[in-house]
């Protein structure tokens, strides 16, 4: 038999609003070529751990202050024959061996748009504070392959917000979610996904 859809691995480490993103694609048929099989979270009480529990996702902690954190998620892949990654709201930085080890593509959301207020150092709210000091007028998401270098890798999708006269670096987070994030970081997966259905039927892989 044919596998019509490539299994999905979320890491999280907070509220998991783009995994929910991703679930309600996944409900509505926006996201088809891909299931989500397994989230993972590298902190205690990640909420986002409940979101992907009630959707009927199984879902669990490996702590990143554990000396096997990498080794033991690279395993988690192993075992539920994951082939596409994605890093949602997720804060650990991955090393280069666990980049080249897990030999499945990882994609990344930014909320900028890349090269603008990105690599080390540059995340969550931070990236927001950086683009209202700066005073740029549009700002946004960008979902890209993880690679070596942090935010470095290829560009997937982008997709533009406009900076508003009185916004906080809250408000902009939000409007940045709202209109980028949870709209594009689906899209690129159900892309990622195809791709990789199309390929493996060009191979004639068969999975049981
Ligand atoms: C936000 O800071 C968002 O801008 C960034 O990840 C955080 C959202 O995390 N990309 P989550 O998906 O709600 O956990």
């Amino acid at each position: 038999m044919l596998r019509d859809r490539a299994k999905v691995a979320v890491l999280v480490s907070g509220g998991g609003s783009n995994l929910q993103a991703m679930l309600d694609a996944q409900e509505s048929g926006k996201l088809k070529s891909g299931q989500i099989e397994l989230v993972i979270a590298d902190r205690p009480g990640a909420y986002a751990l409940e979101r992907a529990q009630k959707a009927g996702v199984k879902a669990f902690e490996i702590n990143r202050k554990d000396a096997e954190f990498e080794d033991r998620v690279l395993k988690a892949f192993d075992e539920h024959a994951i082939e596409v990654v994605v890093l949602a709201g997720f804060l650990t930085i991955l090393s280069p061996k666990f980049i080249k080890h897990c030999g499945k593509p990882i994609l990344n959301v930014h909320p900028s748009l890349i090269p603008s207020f990105c690599g080390a150092g540059m995340y969550g709210l931070k990236v927001h504070e950086a683009a209202v000091k700066r005073g740029v007028k549009l700002t946004g998401a960008t979902i890209h392959l993880v690679d070596a270098v942090p935010d470095g890798g290829p560009i997937l999708l982008q997709k533009a917000v406009k900076v508003q006269k009185n916004d906080s670096p809250e408000s902009l987070q939000r409007r940045v979610m709202e209109q980028a994030e949870w709209v594009i970081l689906p899209k690129a997966v159900e892309m990622v996904c195809r791709t990789m259905n199309r390929e493996r039927k060009q191979r004639g892989e068969a999975s049981f």
